[in-house]
């Protein structure tokens, strides 16, 4: 039994393919390394994959395209799917909408028409915390309404929900929606603050901090993330009628993947500022359209249904990613 793993180069998708692999099970990985940050990052990381030495094919390709996809995987028997490739990133959105629309809608409908042709018996799927969109009310809750989004990149992981429910109900295909929150750590991107800042600070460049730095987010460290994803992949949700994290009435469910411990930006700022052993020059911005000032989770269902609790604290995971940066980079 081989288990799929969309997105298998990028950040979170690695992590997960390389916890399976060190446990002995079969992964294929698939991944259109595109350069939405620098795919050297990717290639190194499917270098860390094969290093495992597990039974771990790869695949270069667009999940988008949906003919390049049934032939790379003819044949192959799929027994589950962890659908991790996306187009992330929402500031990315407002310049790149058609990226968004391509590999989040038509990409994520080909996995769910594998997942249907295959008869899957588990499809966890990347959500977002932007799905909240800029509610007053936190902790966000997965039975909150998530109507209003405020970037197209939140509309398009709003809409994967909806075509996951629709999938969930006329084929019975057993899903879980996973909305991350702020994951970081080793191995992780380029596009987010804590490598931005680490490596602006480590090269003696100011740092910009938006909202005038007043900004809480819930981090949640990579290891947590990945160990959460296995567990949850083992345990499909039951066709049973009953009612599901996030609405459902059909084998689909949704859950927050977060820290319930908001962290402010100038605690995470001083956390790099220490592991890196220099002082931050600091320029206070303005909030960037699409963004909003704090976003943490409401993690009781994930708590209550897998036994879900984030053992890591940024004053662990930070100067782990920066020791981590330190060595990749060979500073
Ligand atoms: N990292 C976070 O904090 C975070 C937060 C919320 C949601 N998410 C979601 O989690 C998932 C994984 O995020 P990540 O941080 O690992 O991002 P990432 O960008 O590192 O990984 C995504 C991977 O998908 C690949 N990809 C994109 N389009 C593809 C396509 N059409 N065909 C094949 N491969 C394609 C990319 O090349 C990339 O390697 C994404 O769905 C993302 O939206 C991440």
């Amino acid at each position: 039994m081989k288990i799929l793993v969309t997105g298998a180069a990028g950040f979170i998708g690695a992590h997960v393919a390389h916890r399976l692999l060190s446990s002995g099970r079969s992964v294929i990985g698939i991944d259109a390394l595109n350069d939405y940050y620098d795919p050297q990052l990717k290639r190194d990381r499917l270098a860390w994959l094969h290093a495992v030495g597990g039974d771990f094919t790869f695949h270069h390709l667009d999940f988008a395209d949906d003919e390049a996809l049934e032939s790379a995987l003819d044949g192959q028997d799929i027994r589950a799917i962890v659908h991790l490739g996306a187009q992330a990133g929402v500031r990315y959105s407002i310049d790149h909408p058609r990226a968004y629309m391509r590999a989040n809608l038509a990409g994520h409908l080909n996995i769910l028409e594998l997942a249907r042709a295959r008869q899957v018996e588990h499809l966890v799927y990347a959500s977002s915390s932007s799905v909240y969109g800029a509610r007053p009310k936190q902790p966000s809750a997965v039975d909150d309404r998530v109507d209003h989004p405020i970037s197209l990149y939140a509309a398009t992981k709003k809409a994967d929900e909806l075509m996951s429910e629709t999938y969930a109900h006329l084929y019975r295909i057993p899903q879980t929606g996973l909305r991350f929150f702020t994951v970081y750590g080793p191995w992780g991107r380029p596009d987010m603050a804590i490598w931005k800042f680490t490596a602006a600070i480590l090269s003696g460049r100011p740092i910009e901090l938006y909202n005038h730095g007043d900004m809480r987010r819930d981090f949640t460290y990579i290891d947590d993330v990945a160990q959460s994803v296995i567990d949850i992949l083992a345990r499909p949700p039951s066709d049973d009628g009953r009612g599901k994290p996030g609405g459902s009435i059909a084998p689909h469910a949704i859950y927050n993947i977060g820290n319930n411990r908001p962290e402010q930006l100038a605690t995470m700022v001083s956390l790099i500022e220490q592991a890196c052993g220099c002082t931050a020059e600091k320029i206070l911005l303005p909030m960037q359209p699409g963004d909003v000032p704090a976003t943490f989770a409401d993690i009781d269902a994930t708590a209550r249904d897998f036994g879900y609790a984030p053992t890591t604290p940024i004053a662990e995971g930070i100067p782990a990613f920066v020791q981590w940066y330190r060595d990749y980079k060979g500073l």
